[in-house]
């Protein structure tokens, strides 16, 4: 883990609330790890690593004034990372996501076999190479209709994990827990999740987990 001081490159919007935004800097990490950043009020967020048009970037869904401040108005930004575990596996992979972890979807593409589909619950703004879904319904719709693969990979709000498990309960499918840090190194204790070998932390643990290890009640 090292100290990070990145220079914002650029941002692009990908959908209503959410953009990508592109690092002067390369960070050397493995897919599936991600960064804790500081905002002015020194409140540290995860952001999951990945790539954008061959620079190192992260998605950012703007959900209060921190998020506001990182696409907004930063231009230097600190942190420090890579945070967790990577993630590696043979076979041919589907990654199901939101719109903030399409950096993180680019990085497992780069190293690993996979299809991805994106699922939004408003238009996107960019063309994406992916398969997209806009709304429930037809996120519902394309689930049901993919194709069969070796594992699935899921990153997105809890909602969005819950119906994926229920779809593809019975397969290898893994999830990328996006719980609240407050550290990221295992010392606030406040990624906590219930698995069934007892509470483990999203920040040293993960964060990817099987579905069939978590507890879903
Ligand atoms: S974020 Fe502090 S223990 Fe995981």
């Amino acid at each position: 883990m090292e100290r990070l001081l990145l220079t914002k490159k650029k941002t692009i919007r990908v959908n209503e609330d959410t953009w990508i935004v592109l690092f002067e800097e390369r960070i050397d990490f493995s897919p599936g790890q991600f960064v804790m950043l500081e905002t002015p009020k020194l409140v540290r967020k995860p952001f999951v690593l990945g790539y954008w048009e061959d620079h190192t970037a992260i998605s950012v869904q703007v959900k209060g004034k921190g998020t506001k401040w990182i696409v907004e108005e930063a231009e230097k930004i600190k942190g420090h990372g890579p945070l967790g575990n990577g993630f590696e596996k043979p076979g041919k992979g589907l990654l199901i996501i939101s719109p903030t972890c399409l950096t993180m979807a680019e990085a497992l593409r780069k190293k690993m076999n996979v299809d991805v589909l994106v699922g939004s619950r408003t238009p996107f703004q960019i063309p994406l190479e992916h398969e997209t879904a806009v709304g429930d319904e037809e996120f519902l719709r394309k689930l049901s209709s993919t194709g069969e693969y070796d594992w699935y990979l899921v990153s997105g709000s809890r909602g969005m994990e819950k119906v994926c498990w229920e779809h593809l309960r019975g397969k290898e499918v893994y999830f990328s827990l996006e719980e609240y840090m407050g550290c990221g190194i295992g010392a606030c204790k406040s990624c906590a999740v219930f698995t069934k070998e007892g509470v483990k932390h999203v920040c040293t643990d993960g964060p990817i987990f099987r579905g069939d290890e978590l507890c879903w009640s």
